[in-house]
């Protein structure tokens, strides 16, 4: 029989995202350590689910609830995240000669990225299970978000960043109250700093797929894109890669929506979008054995796309060749020339990270992957406003 929460939560079962074993959703839950990879969420997911289980009296992911893991909605920390706008690009379209372009943007949520979603779900998670001290190694974005929502859950939030990360970023997490603490490094580097913190094991662990939380938020994506597009999903969704929660979350979405009779099983390619600066998810793509031995990743100004050894690196895989998609670097010197060029095209200030995306559409549109009537969509995934001074 199927358990229905509170919350009107259906969810069913926490497993092992290589071996399906399941762990209880009940007790307190980090990575699958039967096989060292991320725990994934399943829910009781009838075709023919009617669409009036989406709340439309929540403005927020939350009108999704039925398809989050939280049991008890007292227990929800919300911000407002999520129902951000899609529009078509109509002046850049025109300019790259392709009608049918379109931006989801991300920027307007809570502390103005998409890690508000994540964040949302995982720390109305952490207060169900009663935890009061959590940690993240962070890349910039999600350290804020982070910040935010533990300062409304009163928890207390550790966030380890890389000391050249953009000052907004490190002053977002300190006004919000949070402990921060600087690293010479990258992401892994700030996740070596929270492992040898937290040996004791004090702390919560948010690292990227290290929870299972964060990726049920973000997936909230993946409906919002298939409600835009009246459940008749685009040809190419063209998404910004770090630790890859987004990607595999949208991916995951379309699964569930598959199981409940909203779409049919024709899907989007997946354009992975990585700076060359650090594109693990390429190298990964070429040699998925020996990949580590040659690589040698740096800094980026999309700094969310700095993450050099992803956890859920077999999962983003999975979904770029299940969706046929592929991967796309691309230079640092391009990332920011598109920022500029984007925002005096369009009047959005965009994020590296979403100037990423364009690039990456121009270049497979040279190529030749993607034709000239297919409808694509770009994620600008966090402002541009935070980065401001590594792009001016
Ligand atoms: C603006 C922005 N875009 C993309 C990413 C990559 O996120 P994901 O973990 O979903 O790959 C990040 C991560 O920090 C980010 O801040
Ligand atoms: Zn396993």
């Amino acid at each position: 029989m199927i358990n229905r929460y509170e919350s009107g939560s259906l969810v069913n079962t926490l497993y092992c995202s290589k071996c399906l074993k399941t762990y209880n959703l009940n007790e307190i839950q980090t990575f699958a350590t039967c096989c060292d990879k991320p725990l994934v969420f399943s829910y009781h997911l009838e075709k023919k689910t009617s669409k009036t289980i989406i709340n439309n009296d929540i403005k927020s992911i939350w009108r999704y609830a039925s398809f989050l893991p939280i049991l008890s909605i007292k227990n929800i920390i919300s911000l407002g995240e999520g129902l951000t706008p899609t529009s078509k690009i109509e002046i850049l379209g025109k300019f790259i000669n392709h009608e049918h372009l379109y931006l989801k943007d991300e920027s307007g949520n809570p502390t103005g990225s998409f890690k508000a979603r994540g964040l949302s779900v995982a720390v109305s998670k952490l207060k169900e299970l009663g935890i009061q001290k959590c940690i993240i190694p962070t890349a910039g974005n999600a350290g804020g978000a982070l910040a935010a929502y533990c300062a409304k859950a009163n928890i207390e939030a550790t966030i380890i960043i890389p000391r050249h990360t953009p000052k907004v970023f490190k002053d977002e997490c300190a006004i919000y109250g949070a402990h921060l603490i600087l690293v010479d490094g990258l992401i892994n580097d700030c996740g070596t700093k929270a492992k040898a913190l937290n040996k004791n094991g004090d702390y919560f662990d948010m690292s990227t797929l290290k929870e299972p939380y964060r990726l049920e938020g973000k997936k909230i994506m993946g409906y919002e894109i298939a409600e835009y597009f009246n459940w008749d999903l685009p040809d190419f969704i063209f998404y910004p890669a770090g630790g890859g929660t987004g990607l595999i979350g949208i991916w995951k979405a379309f699964q569930e929506m598959i199981a409940l009779g909203w779409i049919k099983n024709k899907l989007p390619k997946m354009i992975a979008v990585q700076s060359s600066n650090c594109a693990p998810i390429k190298e990964a793509y070429k040699d998925s054995i020996n990949w580590k031995e040659k690589f040698n990743p740096e800094p980026s100004i999309a700094n969310g796309l700095a993450v050099p050894y992803p956890f859920g690196m077999d999962l983003m895989l999975n979904v770029i060749k299940e969706s046929h998609g592929e991967v796309c670097t691309i230079e640092e010197e391009k990332i920011k020339e598109t920022v500029h060029f984007f925002s005096q095209k369009e009047g959005i200030l965009i994020s590296p990270e979403g100037a990423a995306t364009f690039m990456a559409l121009s270049h497979l549109k040279n190529k030749g992957t993607v034709g000239k009537e297919d409808r694509v969509l770009l994620l600008n995934t966090g402002s541009g406003y935070k980065y401001i001074e590594n792009v001016v």
